[in-house]
């Protein structure tokens, strides 16, 4: 058996089913999950309700040490301005600093998590037990965030989708402080011809390898 806390980490690119699968995996092996991306969409659903600037860095960490992550609410937050404007303040090193640091702290209590995020692997838990980099090219992941707000309901134009995810992959992908990339001993799955099934299937025989390994 593995050395508890141990952490599952996985990273990629929005909409690529990271989360999906995190929520998976949880349920699974009965651990706690945290959708890092909430944190920053925590952070910067602050700032535009204030009406602040989005470099705001004293603001944002401010914000970034208040909220409560057990509040977080993914319906809450997920509108895709406070997704936009999170890419945006996750740029400053030092809101980065803090919710790295409380991300930590989550992942260390009790018998461990699973987090995901885009720099999980490579930054927050570099000692994950096992590290995931879930990825599907960006017309796969515009079709499916369409088909998303299509059966919610909503309406959408899957070229602006596609623009923006090409636009928030360029963002997340080149910054300075911890951008997206795969750990180099992360495990790739690539999802544009896979289900999620197939993919839950890839991820839990790495973890039971690694769980019997440990
Ligand atoms: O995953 P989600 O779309 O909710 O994340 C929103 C934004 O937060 C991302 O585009 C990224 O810029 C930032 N983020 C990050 N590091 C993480 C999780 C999210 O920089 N671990």
């Amino acid at each position: 058996m593995a050395e508890l806390p141990y952490t599952i980490a996985i990273d990629g690119p929005a909409a690529s089913g990271k989360g999906t699968l995190a929520r998976r995996i949880a349920a699974h092996y009965g651990l706690r999950h945290l959708d890092t991306g909430l944190t920053y969409r925590a952070v910067a659903r602050e700032l535009l309700q204030a009406g602040l600037p989005l470099d705001d860095e004293r603001s944002a960490i401010a914000a970034a040490e208040r909220f409560a992550i057990g509040d977080m609410r993914r319906d809450v937050l997920a509108d895709h301005t406070i997704g936009e404007a999170a890419s945006k303040i996750a740029v400053m090193p030092g809101v980065r600093k803090v919710l790295v640091d409380r991300q930590r702290r989550f992942a260390g209590e009790g018998s461990g998590a699973v987090l995901d995020g885009r720099d999980i692997g490579t930054v927050v838990c570099p000692d994950a037990l096992v590290k995931l980099y879930v990825t599907a090219s960006p017309e796969i992941r515009a079709t499916r965030r369409y088909h998303e707000i299509l059966s919610n309901g909503g309406s959408a134009d899957e070229e602006v989708i596609l623009a923006d995810i090409r636009k928030r992959d360029d963002r997340d992908m080149n910054r300075d402080d911890s951008p997206l990339k795969p750990a180099t001993d992360a495990h790739l799955l690539d999802t544009s011809e896979m289900t999620i099934e197939a993919a839950f299937q890839g991820a839990r025989e790495r973890i039971d390898a690694a769980l019997k390994q440990n």
